[in-house]
């Protein structure tokens, strides 16, 4: 048998189709001509083992835990580079020259103010409202601010409308959180690299500057760049299905977000933390807790990864960030001891092994956020910036790709044809007319 065809059977017909293989040797058959010519369709609810495109951003094996951005390793990245720089290194695919960066980081200053106008729709939002109901709302509304890059025609424009997006989004999430509590907006300083300016937004009072303490701008750098992009996920692939209809970038890029709100995605970091919180006030014992998750009362949350059978390399970065930030701000958590007391207990455990559930992203995450000051309500939003990046470069490769809009097939499993049953025998009162208004 040849190694890059396969052969598929079906009845008396027999077809050879394509076997494709990406970079890193993984294979994939392609199917696109399965339905012309065998009337055939396949069936792969959650997509498992579909690829819905072929891509040069991320690379992910889940099998030996590995993630990396653009060919560069997640761990190294994470020690030696800025959010900044990972930005444009996995929107236009190389590191940049230090000229090519700070280019992007006047752009980023240029762009980081919102519109006056902008900003009487934070008043519209209940005070109590949900940040990030208010970020996927903002954020679409940009393209009514920017009626010149809903055609992205060239790459000056294209590159305008990422760095509006990556700035602009640290300045909604901090006024979101603002808006919560009722404290007037601190605009952003253009003197401040991107990190700082967002805690400055963040927690500075008017003529009372906000001082990171050490070592939280780094935290703050290292968590953005661990969630900058994790190939096909649920909320990217959103983003393609969304730009594959030719969707301008702001309304892709929202509709990512409403994804990432997900409890069972950019939710699952809030999530970890209100579980932690629950074990240690109603003094919950491990063994109880695991085995109501054995019992599929509820899942551990932070724990499994649809592609991570072996770890996740992020769940490690996240894991020493929150180790190394806790010493040097001279702190304490007990959710962090409990968090890894029971990552160890389930990770003992049958159940988990059997299901190669391993902690994800998500389960040490929150603990960085929580040292840095933000409210377990800005945690999905603290995930959407950082995936900004990841999302932008995935509705570019989109774009640029055939064109082809993204619409799967299905295996219908409705009625058959019927015949329709008038209302007069579904016990309808008739009313006597015949004019319009009957509709
Ligand atoms: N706790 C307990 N059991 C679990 C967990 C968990 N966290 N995750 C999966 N399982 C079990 C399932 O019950 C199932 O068991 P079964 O075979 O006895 O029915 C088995 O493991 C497989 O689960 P699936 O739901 O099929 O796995 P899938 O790949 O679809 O789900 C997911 C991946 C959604 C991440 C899942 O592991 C989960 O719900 N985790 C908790 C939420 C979470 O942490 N999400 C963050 C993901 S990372 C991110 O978005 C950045």
């Amino acid at each position: 048998m040849k190694k890059n065809t396969a052969t598929l059977t079906h009845g008396d017909t027999s077809i050879d189709l394509d076997v494709i293989e990406g970079s890193e040797g993984e294979l994939g058959v392609d199917i696109r001509s399965l339905r012309a010519k065998t009337g055939l369709i396949t069936l792969d609810q959650g997509y498992s083992s579909t690829g819905s495109c072929e891509s040069a951003i991320t690379f992910v094996d889940g099998e030996n835990g590995v993630l990396r951005y653009r060919g560069y390793p997640i761990e190294e990245l994470a020690v030696k580079s800025t959010f900044t720089e990972v930005a444009q290194l996995l929107i236009f695919g190389q590191l940049p020259t230090g000229g090519q960066h700070q280019v992007f980081s006047d752009l980023l200053s240029e762009h980081e103010l919102l519109h006056q106008d902008l900003l009487h729709h934070f008043e519209g939002f209940p005070a109590k409202g949900q940040p990030m109901a208010i970020l996927s709302a903002i954020v679409n509304s940009l393209g009514s601010f920017h009626p010149d890059l809903l055609e992205i025609q060239n790459d000056e424009e294209f590159l305008r409308a990422a760095a509006k997006l990556i700035s602009k989004v640290r300045t909604i999430a901090a006024f979101s959180y603002r808006k919560s509590l009722g404290l007037p907006f601190i605009h952003p300083n253009p003197n401040l690299r991107y990190c700082t300016n967002f805690l400055h937004m963040m927690f500075s009072l008017p003529y009372r500057d906000y001082k990171p303490p050490l070592g939280a701008v780094k935290a703050l750098s290292t968590f953005l760049i661990a969630h900058a992009d994790h190939e096909q996920n649920c909320s990217a692939s959103t983003v393609r299905m969304v730009g594959s209809a030719q969707a301008n970038l702001f309304a892709s890029v929202a509709a990512g977000i409403c994804a990432l709100w997900g409890r069972l995605h950019g939710g699952a970091n809030a999530a970890v933390i209100n579980m932690l919180t629950n074990i240690k006030e109603n003094n919950i014992k491990i063994p109880v807790l695991l085995e109501q998750v054995k019992q599929k009362r509820f899942r551990l949350m932070g724990f499994g990864h649809r592609v991570y059978k072996s770890f996740d390399p992020r769940a490690k970065v996240m894991r020493s960030v929150a180790e190394d930030l806790l010493a040097t701000m001279e702190k304490k958590d007990e959710l962090l001891d409990l968090a890894q007391e029971v990552a160890e207990a389930a990770l003992a455990d049958e159940y988990f092994q059997e299901r190669n559930l391993y902690p994800n992203l998500d389960f040490y995450s929150g603990i960085i956020l929580r040292a840095l000051g933000v409210p377990t309500n800005m945690f999905p939003v603290m995930f959407a910036m950082g995936r900004m990046p990841g999302w932008i470069a995935h509705w570019r490769e989109e774009s640029s790709g055939p064109h082809k809009i993204h619409r799967p097939r299905q295996i219908y499993t409705g009625e058959t044809k019927r015949d329709y049953v008038d209302r007069n025998k579904r016990g309808w009162k008739i009313r006597q007319t015949s004019s319009w208004d009957s509709f």
